[in-house]
């Protein structure tokens, strides 16, 4: 089967969020399930300063957007049994950032067009575009608009990924021609009118031929007005093609045993090694050298759906317990004074990092005994899942993916991977927290044990791929052997 995967972001290349991690993996795994995978990209500058010299020109053509008729360079690299291209246009993504720009509806408008308008160009003609969030969203919009017209456009199948519904493209209709190059049928049917806005996502998701959620319990979620900011109707009519797929995470990549970015290794079956990690962290963060306190860690962007505000109601709280606190992350503002501000209270036992760094995030899961992500709504959450892989056993509220990674520790059947709560409530989550730490304390070898299941959690990507193959057959009427 031969897929193409556009994506605004890819590790190694480029990242701001999840989206990276999961494109950055799931193409090399389906390549390894036997799928014919090419990626595609925008070529920003930063992959130009890191990867220039590696890229191989292919060649160029133009662009057409409305009246605009733009160059765009197609550049390749081979990686993982995958090809990814880049498409280049300096104007639009030679800037130091990803996005964030006020053109950035005419820029991933530009690579959506390039998309479709390079595809001749590639090594092989797709069987399915794999599309990802708003960025691509106009992909399975171009193909239905250009298919009319040429026929071996109307061969190609599309998939949008939701990775979070927050972002959905939103414009004012009066640039559906002169932007997007659209006629105004597109909005007079409804396909992309939205509140009396042009909501890019809304129209992928009526056109796409599949529409997946990075998790099955998001993907039930995204039926219900809380979580879809206002889609929930267009994607319970669009249900009969929805369908929930738990990303997973680079395992070779995240391994306690190899890994390393960590200052001493360790395996379920030799422990030690966290230990020392737990003494590395707390020298490194100025907290007191105390090795039977548990560490509460929170890396995270510090933003509101990640449930921050039930951390701040009762912070203080949770410091009468006899913990130590990390957090990691930026964001706004608010929290990120609230959280410098109370580690001033609780100095030698909460550390504060107001920062983005992938190797103190690294040195806190392997560190840290407890990881908290009480979010209002997770969409799938890697980080809970990196967490368990280092023995940093996870609290979280259930929603989203991280209701279907984390199972509740039950002390009757001596069960679960995890702890978790239901209720988007601050008492809720302080009782959980409280379980959690006087298990560590006080029953040492039954929280020892549930560390063990959640670090032999199997959140490998080949069951993934392998979903998603099944989807791709089925919407290219393909038959695909679906191994094991
Ligand atoms: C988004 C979601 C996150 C998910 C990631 C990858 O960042 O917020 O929950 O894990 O995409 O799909």
């Amino acid at each position: 089967m031969k897929i193409l995967y556009a994506t605004s972001e890819a590790v190694p290349f480029c990242k701001t969020g999840g989206l990276a991690d999961v494109a950055g993996s799931l193409p090399p795994a389906l390549a390894a399930e036997g799928a014919e995978i090419a990626v595609v990209l925008p070529l920003y500058r930063r992959i130009k300063e890191r990867f220039g010299d590696q890229l191989y020109f292919e060649c160029y053509d133009y662009v057409d957007l409305a009246w605009r008729h733009s160059y765009c360079g197609l550049f390749s690299l081979q990686k993982d049994g995958v090809t990814w291209y880049f498409l280049d246009n300096e104007q639009y993504f030679d800037r130091s950032e990803l996005y964030g720009y006020m053109d950035d509806g005419e820029r991933f408008a530009f690579f959506s067009r390039a998309v479709v308008r390079m595809l001749g160009h590639l090594k092989f003609w797709p069987e399915v575009i794999h599309c990802n969030d708003w960025q691509t969203a106009l992909v399975p919009i171009y193909l239905k608009d250009d298919g009319v017209r040429e026929e071996r456009l109307r061969t190609v199948r599309t998939v949008l990924t939701i990775h979070n519904i927050e972002y959905q493209g939103r414009y004012n209709p009066y640039i559906l021609g002169d932007l997007f190059g659209l006629d105004s049928g597109w909005a007079k049917d409804g396909t992309l009118l939205m509140d009396g806005d042009v909501n890019l996502l809304k129209g992928a998701i009526l056109c796409a031929d599949a529409v997946t959620a990075v998790s099955p319990t998001y993907a039930n979620e995204l039926k219900m007005a809380y979580f879809a900011h206002r889609l929930e109707g267009i994607i319970s009519k669009c249900e009969y093609k929805l369908s929930g797929v738990l990303n997973g995470i680079d395992m070779k990549l995240y391994d306690p045993e190899t890994d390393p970015r960590i200052a001493v290794n360790f395996s379920p079956r030799d422990m030690t090694g966290k230990d020392e990690d737990k003494a590395v962290l707390q020298r490194m963060l100025g907290l007191r050298q105390e090795p039977h306190t548990p560490i509460v860690a929170i890396v995270s962007r510090l933003v509101s759906h990640k449930g921050l505000d039930l951390i701040c109601e009762v912070l203080h709280d949770m410091m009468e317990l006899p913990i130590q606190l990390v957090v990691l992350g930026k964001g706004d503002r608010k929290y990120e004074e609230f959280f410098h501000w109370a580690a001033q209270q609780h100095s030698g036992r909460m550390a504060v990092r107001l920062d983005y760094n992938e190797d103190l995030s690294m040195a806190i899961y392997a560190g840290a005994d407890l990881f908290l992500m009480p979010s209002k709504s997770e969409p799938c959450g890697l980080s809970q899942m990196i967490a368990m892989r280092y023995g940093t056993v996870p609290i979280v509220r259930e929603t989203g993916g991280l209701k279907d990674t984390v199972q509740p520790y039950e002390s009757w059947r001596d069960s679960g991977n995890g702890f978790t709560f239901t209720n988007y409530a601050s008492g809720d989550m302080l009782y959980v927290i409280r379980e959690a730490v006087y298990l560590y304390k006080d029953y040492p070898d039954v929280f020892g044990r549930l560390r063990q299941r959640a670090m032999q959690c199997d959140f490998s990507w080949a069951r993934s791929a392998r979903e998603y193959l099944g989807i791709y057959a089925g919407i290219t009427g393909r038959h695909w052997p679906v191994a094991g």
